[in-house]
Order: structure tokens, then C-alpha cells, then sequence
């Protein structure tokens, strides 16, 4: 009914709209500009965080796209070698696992098969192991070593949107602890870092007020049968899921790519029917990206942006520009997915589709 969606007409649309709360509720008492206490289910000494090494990151579908993000984040933040796979492939291969790893399984649900053999593979190898999860009495909840859970309440819809969130705060926390407690941030930078991501629950839900914008790129942009999403750096797991969920929710055929990449194949798709949606905040790869977006635009393809208040040269090259506020590079993820999930939303909805409940997709896969 409409009172359990809070007046909204899917639960995919409160939870989209939750995602501020959801990360506050997340950062909530772990974090302050002197430190990360990652609570009593963590049990780390200083001895053991000095002594890793290596990380492993594993999940499926959207998990396994925070777990990208985090990658980045993870290897500018610490000194760790850092690895991300998804469990269906992590599971049977030959890893190897020393007292020097840590791994870290990522499951909203904690029932993903796939994930759940993977973390018994690591334990088996004599691996330590984190969960982050959403369901505290969940099988990876009780299976793990450490756990980390996620504040963000029931999830409903199928396609996953305020557990990313969930999951990059939690990520992002793990990130700053090892940077910090290991000391390869310096206490002022990590300090400085900590503050940033304080502040991030506040932007969220300023981005979030901006929906009507997303909206009219939907009316303009439903028709289309083919996306290519692209972007780099931190912008590129958002563009993968972008486009996993107009795929999810829509069935638009969406394909994301690395824009470094596109020339080695999806160029050879790109005509006037196939938009290009552009990730493309202003950082550190922005004139790399802004290169590859005149190459598409060189193939007639429609370009829509995702782009910073204050860029102006972006709206020579776009067709439609969405706009995003201003934020530090390595924070922009929990920025720039709003209006991705915002399209695919809005998109599904203008085409008459199911959106909570799409063919074919569970909202957690507990076979193999
Ligand atoms: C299914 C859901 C996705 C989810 C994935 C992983 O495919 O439809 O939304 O991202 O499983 O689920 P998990 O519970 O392990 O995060």
C-alpha cells in the first residue's frame, strides 16, 4: 500500500529518497574527526591491522560494485594491495590467502550463495574474514569473523539502491581505519578525510531535491532501446551501475565500459539512436573523460552528462546536461549514483514497467 511506501508510489522511490538517513545511520557512532570505531563485532588488534598486507574484496551484482569503488578508494587511502572479484569467479580460483589478508565480503542480503561459498573457500585457507551486511541474523552475519553491518533498514525493491549507499559508508569507514590506524594517512589528512565524509549525508540529500531534473532527461530520453554508459577513476563502477540499473528495471540494453576502453570495441555501436550517458564530475580524469565524450559525439551519438555545478565547457559538448554539486574526487560516488538511479527509475516508470518486482531477478540469489 502507499502508507507502508511513505506516500510514495514504489518502494524503489522512498528508498532512493531514505539514502541520506541511510548514510548518517551508517557513520553514526563509528566516526568522528579523531578516529573510526567499527563497534564490538570487529575484532582487530593494532598488532594485527599493521601486520595485512593484502585485501580481497568480493560480491555479486551491486554489492560488487561498491566493493570497485572501494578498491579505489582503499588503494589511495592505504598501502595495501588491494583485489576485487565477484564471488561466482573468486570461488574457484587459486587464490592465495596468507596471514597478511584480510578478506572482505559484501552481501546486503548475506544469503548470496555465490558469496556465502566464497567466504567459507577463505576460512578453509585460514583467511580472516570481514562481512558487511545489511541483515544482522543473515548466514554470512553468523559466519564471519568480523562484521560490519549496514544501518539502512529493510530493502524492498529489487534492484538495490539505498544498500549501495549503505555499503559505500561502510566501505569508506573500513578505508579510513586501515589508512589511519595502520598510519598511511597522516592523522591530519585522516582527520580532514573523516570530516568530509561526516558531511556527506548532508549532500546527499541536497542532490537528492534535484529529482525533477533527472526526471525531464528521463521524458526526453525513455525511447532509446541502447545505452552506453561510460566513465573512469571513481566515476567508472558508477557508470556500471548506471547501467545495471536501467538494465534491471527498465530492460533498456545498457552497457557501461572504462571511456578509456571505448575505442577498443562499443565505438563500433555508437550512431544516432545509441545516447552515451557520461559520468563526468570535475576531477582529476575530467579532460581525459571530456576527450572520449567528443569522440562519441564525433558518431552522432546523443551525449547526457552527469556534471558539475560550474562546468560550462561540458554543455558544448552535451546534448543534456544533469547536474551534480561540486565534491572532492574521492567522494563523488555517493554523489553521482543519485541521478543514475534517479533515471533508471523515472525511465522504468515512463515505459509502464514493474520496477519493484522486475522478470526474472530475485532479490537474493541463494541458489548457484
Ligand atoms: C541480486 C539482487 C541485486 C543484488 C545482488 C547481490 O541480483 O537483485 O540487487 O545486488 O543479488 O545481492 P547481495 O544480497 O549479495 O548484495
Amino acid at each position: 500500500s502507499m502508507a507502508e511506501k511513505d506516500g510514495y508510489p514504489h518502494y524503489m522511490a522512498k528508498e532512493i529518497h531514505e539514502q541520506g538517513t541511510v548514510l548518517r545511520s551508517t557513520l553514526k557512532g563509528r566516526l568522528s574527526e579523531s578516529g573510526v570505531d567499527l563497534g564490538d563485532d570487529v575484532h582487530w588488534d593494532g598488532d594485527f591491522l599493521r601486520s595485512l598486507r593484502r585485501i580481497n574484496l568480493v560480491a555479486c551484482g551491486t554489492s560488487y560494485y561498491a566493493c570497485l569503488v572501494a578498491e579505489r578508494v582503499l588503494e589511495r587511502w592505504t598501502s595495501l594491495d588491494v583485489k576485487v572479484d565477484i564471488a561466482s569467479e573468486y570461488r574457484y580460483r587459486d587464490v592465495k590467502i596468507g596471514a597478511d589478508t584480510l578478506a572482505v565480503f559484501v552481501s546486503q542480503s548475506g544469503e548470496t550463495a555465490d558469496t556465502l561459498a566464497a567466504q567459507r573457500k577463505v576460512r578453509s585457507l585460514g583467511g580472516r574474514c570481514l562481512g558487511i551486511t545489511n541483515v544482522r541474523g543473515s548466514t554470512l552475519a553468523r559466519e564471519v569473523h568480523d562484521l560490519l553491518l549496514l544501518k539502512a533498514g529493510p530493502e524492498i525493491g529489487v534492484a538495490a539502491t539505498k544498500t549501495f549507499m549503505g555499503q559505500l559508508g561502510a566501505l569508506y569507514l573500513l578505508a579510513l581505519k586501515l589508512g589511519w590506524e595502520r598510519g598511511d594517512l597522516n592523522p591530519v589528512e585522516a582527520s580532514r578525510l573523516a570530516y568530509g565524509l561526516l558531511k556527506l549525508p548532508y549532500e546527499v540529500e541536497r542532490v537528492l531535491e534535484r529529482d525533477g531534473d533527472v526526471k525531464a532527461a528521463a521524458e526526453r530520453f525513455c525511447g532509446y532501446d541502447d545505452f552506453l554508459f561510460l566513465g573512469r577513476g571513481f566515476s567508472y563502477p558508477i557508470a556500471l551501475e548506471g547501467a545495471l540499473k536501467l538494465k534491471e528495471i527498465s530492460y533498456v540494453h545498457a552497457e557501461a565500459y572504462a571511456a578509456g576502453e571505448m575505442k577498443h570495441g562499443p565505438i563500433a555501436l555508437l550512431e544516432p539512436n545509441v545516447p552515451v550517458m557520461v559520468v563526468i564530475p570535475k576531477d582529476g580524469l575530467y579532460e581525459k573523460t571530456l576527450s572520449n565524450v567528443q569522440e562519441a559525439r564525433a558518431r552522432k551519438s546523443p551525449i547526457v552528462a552527469v556534471a558539475s555545478d560550474g562546468d560550462d565547457l561540458i554543455d558544448q559538448m552535451a546534448d543534456w546536461v544533469i547536474r551534480i554539486p561540486r565534491c572532492e574526487e574521492c567522494f563523488s560516488p555517493f554523489i553521482s549514483v543519485i541521478p543514475l538511479q534517479q533515471f533508471a527509475y523515472h525511465v522504468a516508470q515512463l515505459r509502464g514497467c514493474e520496477i519493484d518486482q522486475p522478470r526474472n531477478l530475485a532479490k537474493s540469489v541463494t541458489v548457484e
